[in-house]
This record gives C-alpha cells, structure tokens and sequence, in this order.
C-alpha cells in the first residue's frame, strides 16, 4: 500500500525550509502543508480532510474498450445460462415447484460498485431480476443520493435462488453459489465492493481473508476497507440490509450516511 505524508503545522508552528528536512519529505513539503491553528479549527480541519480524501481518491478506472465490454456481455450471458441449468443447487427443486426463476444480477457489466445482498425475494424471483421490490426502492433512494442509478452499478447477493420461506441462507447453499460470486467479480472487476446486510459482509470479509471477518456489521458498518483481489486492490464498504432500514427512521439515515463514502469512487 502506498504511503503518504501531509506535514501538518499545529498552532502557528514553522514549516521547516526544504534544506532542513530529510531527503525523502523535501519533495512533500510546503506545497501540501495543512496549518491546524485555535482561531481557524474547523475550517482547518475540514482542509485537511479534504486533503486526505484526495489522497485516498482512487484512481479513474480507465474505460473498457468495446472489446473487453462485449467479452463482458458475453461471459454474463454464459453465466446466466450455467445459472438456468444448475440442477446441483440445493434451492433448484425450490426454484422449479415454485416456478421461480434465478436471479444472477444486474446492472452495469463494468461497473466500479457492484452491492452484493443476501437472496433475491418473491417479487425478484417471479421476474428474475435483483432489487426490484420494497428493497430494491430503499436501494433506488439511497443511489440517487449519491447521483447515481442502478444502470451505473451491479446488484447481485451471495445466493441467486430463494430459499423456502425466505429463511436465512445455509452454509451449503453459500458454498454451492459461490462459483457463481467469483467469476461475477472475476468478469465485472469491480473496485468497490459493497455488503448489504451480515451475510454477504461476513462471506466477503472470509473470502478476502481480512482480520475484521469476524467484527459485528453493527461495528463495521460505513468502514471502507482495503482488500487484494485477483486484479488489483479493491476497497470493501460493509453496509446495513436496506430491508433492515425500511420501516426504521433511525437506520435509514445511518444508511444515507454510510452511502455517503461511495461518493469517493462516482
Ligand atoms: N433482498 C436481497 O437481499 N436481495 C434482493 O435482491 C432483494 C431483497
């Protein structure tokens, strides 16, 4: 991970002149200094923060080429494909007496944030599609408050059938999905990864191998954190269920304000 170093001169303290400070900060010096002083305390801070935001600014992914965007396409459409024809699921005989239909994910094959939930609901698995109900609006709101809309990111969850009575999702079933997650991530790349809910935070969190895969959503909420993907360093922003704020005044403007730190990467 890079390093990165902003002089700060608390309380009218001198910036050192570039001949009086080691060889490795001469070329950090002066230009980035951030003066913390009594009289100007929350303007200063707030410079400083925004000198660090650009620090940790991500760099623009460079746009696909219309190439890589159509093997994209096409490696989605397989994916949907192996998804329709996977009788080894353990939700498949669910899937067909219900006449339900899986639902991979949607959204932008090459988005920067893919949000991954827990399990599409009734509404999501009679149309095949993800966050299409009381959910999905919450989802809608709360993108629009970052500027963005669905069409710019990808929704998906860690199981892509719905589980009998929507109960919460059973080891072996996140096991046999999981394929499925990887080459998702694998062909939409994304940089940001966000969790909606405990499930898909604690499967991402063990699946990256990060020491918080054990912390509580309630501590880990709203944190951005680095992780190693297979192409590249990519950030994890664990984030509450939007069906968990959707009666609850309270969460839904701690969710408002978790989404918040995506702005980084618009
Ligand atoms: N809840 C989820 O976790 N995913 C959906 O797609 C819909 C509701």
């Amino acid at each position: 991970m890079n390093k990165h170093v902003v002089p700060v001169l608390v309380q009218g303290a001198r910036m050192p002149t570039p001949h009086e400070l080691p060889e490795d900060l001469i070329p950090l010096a002066r230009r980035q200094a951030v003066s913390l002083s009594h009289k100007g305390f929350a303007y200063d801070v707030e410079k400083l923060a925004a000198q660090l935001r650009q620090l940790i600014q991500p760099a623009p992914r460079q746009r696909s080429t219309p190439e890589v965007l159509s093997a994209k396409a096409e490696a989605l459409k397989q994916l949907r494909l192996e998804l329709l024809n996977f009788k080894d699921s353990p939700l498949y005989a669910h899937r067909v007496a219900m006449g339900y239909l899986p639902a991979l994910g949607d959204g932008n094959p090459d988005a920067q944030i893919i949000f991954i939930g827990e399990a599409p609901g009734k509404t999501e698995v009679e149309q095949g599609l993800t966050f299409i109900g009381a959910s999905g609006e919450v989802l809608d709101e709360m993108l629009r408050s970052i500027n963005l809309d669905r069409r710019d990111v990808f929704l998906t969850n860690v199981l892509h059938d719905r589980p009998p009575d929507n109960r919460d999702p059973l080891p072996a079933e996140l096991a046999a999905y999981q394929p499925f997650m990887d080459r998702l991530l694998e062909i939409i790349q994304p940089s940001v990864i966000a969790t909606l809910g405990r499930f898909a935070m604690s499967y991402i969190l063990r699946k990256y191998d990060l020491p918080e895969k054990r912390e509580s959503i309630s501590k880990l909420h709203g944190k951005l954190l680095r992780a190693h993907a297979p192409y590249g360093e990519i950030y994890i922003l664990p984030l509450y269920h939007p069906a968990f704020v959707l009666y609850n005044a309270t969460q839904k403007s701690v969710l408002l304000k978790d989404f918040q730190k995506l702005k980084l990467f618009v």
